[in-house]
């Protein structure tokens, strides 16, 4: 067999011989210098800056405060206390996830309970939701995943029907609009995340935007020990050396370094958006008329922010499994990962909430044909190309 059609793990050519890495940030001159300009200003935690990319990230999405923090994980937890959760309380949210939610749920002394997905959007539903509503649900937090906004119309009048208070993880979904509404200003909170791979990036940030100001008020005051508001400013010259701790608060705030740069990424994140969605696009196109590759679903009545393009592959048409695949797809010189291991699958979940194989057939089907394609601006059309034909060149040599 010809060379270049011969896989690269059973020593043929590979499609790329420089690595394509499944996520890189963008991060040009103007990025570096706002940072450097930002050390050599001598204020170096929670400032002026971050107050500026507060405003800056709450009027993008639409509400009137934000409060930014290290992380998204961060702002799921704030916004967990904020919105009252207590011990003893259910938390509904999808059994394909990432840990970041249900860790903060079970440190709340709350009780994670997983809910399947939609095999299409493969976000929650109302439907899906109703279905796990107890006496004792207290919050329901959707994923947004893949940047692909969840029905917020319908999951919001259940929630309120049912007293129930709704967090969005807007972690993949920076620039995710439901019909024309960004899904920060839709949920009692939502918490979105500025981790190197995400919509724009700060390294490590979140912040949690709402509609509400009083409970952004809260968060931010969480967010800093427990302190009057303004605390920071005990250390210039523009406030008092007096504080007063007022309730028992964390160490999750963002500082001026991340929010230096976070401000120069927000001036690109709907051109950072729009980059990932012409590469959608491209893997749309060129997967159309591929059988064994499912793409995701697109979304026409709002905005995809296509933080991920995750495809799945139609397994019973090959000699090979899906780990198999991405071996072989990166001895190809792809790089791809897999989003989510269903959280009943991690040995802590699966003990503690004791839910057997088969619980989730939507996310167990999914997740054991799943392949997470690179997908990020500083990608070119040709790299998404090289990434399609190195997947065409697998599913045609292991062909069944
Ligand atoms: C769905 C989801 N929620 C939350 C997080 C946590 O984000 P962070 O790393 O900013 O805490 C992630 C991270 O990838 C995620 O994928």
């Amino acid at each position: 067999m010809a060379k270049d059609k011969t896989p690269a793990v059973e020593g043929g050519a590979p499609v790329r011989d420089d690595f394509l890495p499944f996520a890189r940030p963008s991060i040009g001159s103007d990025d570096i210098d706002r940072v450097v300009a930002t050390l050599r200003s001598g204020w170096l935690t929670v400032g002026p800056r971050t107050l500026e990319f507060e405003d800056a990230v709450a009027s993008y999405v639409g509400v009137k405060k934000a409060c930014a923090v290290h992380s998204c994980t961060a702002g799921l937890h704030l916004s967990m206390v904020a919105l009252g959760l207590a011990p003893g309380d259910e938390v509904i949210l999808p059994a394909l996830n990432f840990a970041a939610a249900p860790n903060m749920v079970i440190h709340m002394g709350a009780t994670p309970v997983l809910v399947d997905v939609d095999p299409d959007s493969l976000n929650v539903t109302a439907e899906i939701i109703e279905s796990a509503i107890t006496e004792r649900t207290k919050l329901v937090i959707p994923v947004h995943f893949a940047g692909r906004p969840c029905p917020m119309d319908e999951i919001l009048e259940l929630a309120r029907s049912r007293k129930i208070k709704v967090l969005s993880d807007g972690a993949h979904a920076i620039g995710t609009k439901y019909r024309n509404h960004s899904i920060g200003s839709m949920a009692d909170a939502t918490s979105f995340s500025f981790y190197v791979t995400k919509g724009i990036t700060t390294g490590e940030g979140g912040i949690v935007a709402s509609p509400d100001g009083a409970l952004i008020d809260r968060v931010k005051r969480l967010s800093l020990h427990g302190m009057s508001s303004d605390a920071w400013r005990r250390y210039s010259d523009r406030g008092p050396w007096y504080y007063e701790i007022l309730e028992p608060g964390y160490k999750y705030n963002m500082n001026d370094i991340q929010a230096a740069l976070g401000l120069c990424q927000m001036e690109r994140v709907d051109d950072f958006r729009d980059a990932r969605a012409r590469l959608a696009a491209v893997y749309g196109e060129g997967f159309a008329e591929i059988d064994a590759v499912l793409t995701p679903d697109d979304y026409d009545e709002g905005v995809h922010a296509w933080h991920l393009y995750p495809i799945q592959i139609d397994l019973d048409s090959l000699t090979i499994n899906r780990d198999r695949f991405i071996l072989n797809l990166i001895e190809e010189g792809i790089g791809v990962s897999v989003h989510f291991i269903p959280l009943h699958y991690h040995p802590y979940y699966r003990e503690c909430l004791d839910h057997d194989p088969g619980a989730f057939p939507v996310t167990e089907a999914y997740f054991e044909r799943a392949v997470s394609l690179p997908i990020y601006p500083s990608m070119t059309e040709d790299d998404a190309r090289d990434a399609i034909r190195a997947i065409v060149k697998l599913l045609d040599y292991y062909k069944r």
